[in-house]
């Protein structure tokens, strides 16, 4: 009898908020098969993080082969030569030159993690107790990262009182910046964020008290939003004009997922502390702070660690994805194939009202369904959508946006345009079905 979740669900805790009842037996490349043998093509690959899709063979055997030697001792009291190695290796394709190329990490266990480490990173080597955070934004779900989370209130709800000394500043997101900004004019609302910000800095919060400014340069959960390099430009200058560090999350921008390295290259901007995780471990679980030598040489030595953090069998893991990033040419498909993507749904939007916006950069694209010639949420469009691929067409997706309206495509790196394709043709035809209700 294959096992089925209704038997098992009471032993789980009801906030797991499960998107299906899905079994899953295997994973291989991009599909799923659960253990009833029925196959999805997954386009939530683990919610970006399977960069060369389910089980690649080069991921399995480093994981294998390191869980044959040593699976755990702690990195605090031994080294291993994988995390030593993976720490070199990132290093060299770190973002930032000469002393502001981030090249001394902190290994830590998931993307939450490492936005709790990156903010008592930044207080600890300032010496300054604010923070700013955007609107828009997501950054976990510790209570460090839940207080400069602002992509909706839903992960705030019960939790209140966060961590203080948090301020918060809009994104250029449409539905973050007056109306009368237009939908493609992304100049305005750089230039109406910039403003804000520095008001904010004016009226609010003490310049000389902030320790840092922390945003994903292309906002995720919060929307697949891309900002005008405008914003992220001048945003590095308010900060070195104040001496405040810029912490980019790149937890599920980096890795290639744009077609770059890091989402910042796009927009020829360094941030001082990064944060990364998803992709980094091909599945396994971790995540790691950067920043340059002289920021973390102000870290007080022993204020901050983490048992798992840097364990070996994940550094193993970790070392595989960068040689299957370069070996099988990741970063450049993800561009090619997401500059496809975005051509073939910009055309398909001609054919479809209820797509009211197409975005993002690379394999991190996403598309807003709205009533029919506006700019009105549709939350029903995606939760009939989801659906009917699931069902009907056995595929996996998952959405984004605060309105609920939002739908990621998130594909594995490696996906050939054959496979594109056939995930817009299941999708147009899920579109088409829901028009047709
Ligand atoms: C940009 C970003 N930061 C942080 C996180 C939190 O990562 P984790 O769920 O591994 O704690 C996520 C997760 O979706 C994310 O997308």
């Amino acid at each position: 009898m294959p096992m089925k979740f209704e038997d098992y669900k009471q032993y789980l805790s009801p906030v797991f908020s499960k998107s299906s009842d899905l079994v899953a037996g295997e994973g291989h490349g991009l599909y799923i098969t659960d253990v009833n043998g029925v196959k999805y093509l997954d386009m939530i690959q683990g919610i970006a993080v399977n960069v060369a899709g389910h089980t690649h063979p080069k991921i399995v055997k480093a994981i294998q082969d390191q869980a044959g030697k040593l699976i755990h001792a702690s990195f605090n009291h031994v080294n291993y030569p994988t995390t030593l190695e993976l720490a070199k290796r990132l290093a060299s394709v770190a973002p930032g030159e000469g002393e502001k190329k981030l090249t001394s990490l902190f290994f830590s266990n998931g993307g939450a993690e490492a936005t709790d480490s990156a903010i008592k990173l930044a207080r600890c080597a300032t010496g300054r107790p604010l923070i700013i955070a955007c609107q828009g934004s997501f950054h976990g779900r510790t209570v460090g990262a839940t207080s400069v989370t602002g992509s909706n209130s839903h992960y705030r709800e019960a939790y209140e009182p966060l961590m203080g000394g948090v301020y918060w500043t809009p994104f250029p997101q449409r539905i973050l910046c007056p109306d009368s900004i237009d939908n493609d004019d992304l100049e305005g609302r750089a230039d109406y964020c910039l403003w804000m910000l520095e008001n904010l800095l004016k009226f609010l919060a003490p310049p000389k008290e902030v320790a840092a400014i922390i945003m994903e340069p292309i906002q995720g959960e919060g929307g697949y939003v891309a900002p005008h390099p405008k914003f992220l430009k001048g945003v590095r200058e308010i900060c070195d004009k104040h001496g405040i560090l810029l912490i980019f999350d790149e937890i599920q921008s980096g890795f290639g997922r744009t077609g770059k390295m890091w989402a910042s290259q796009h927009f020829d901007v360094v941030p001082d502390i990064m944060t990364t995780g998803k992709a980094i471990g091909g599945g396994l679980p971790m995540s790691c702070v950067w920043s340059t030598p002289a920021i973390m040489d102000r870290w007080n030595k022993g204020t901050h660690g983490t048992t798992f953090g840097g364990n070996p069998v994940c550094a193993a893991a970790g070392l595989a994805v960068l040689d299957v990033i370069e070996e099988e040419g990741l970063i450049e498909n993800s561009r090619v194939m997401g500059d496809y993507l975005q051509k073939q749904l910009k055309e398909m939007q001609k054919r479809h009202k209820i797509i009211a916006d197409i975005r993002g950069i690379g394999l991190m694209t996403a598309a807003e369904f709205c009533k029919p010639g506006t700019f009105e949420p549709d939350a029903n469009a995606l939760s009939f959508i989801t659906k009917y691929l699931r069902e009907e067409e056995h595929m996996l997706t998952t959405g984004c946006g605060v309105n609920g309206n939002g739908f990621r495509f998130i594909m594995p790196l490696n996906i050939k345009q054959e496979e594109v394709d056939l995930c817009l043709e299941k999708f147009e035809k899920a579109v088409a079905a829901y028009e047709a209700k």
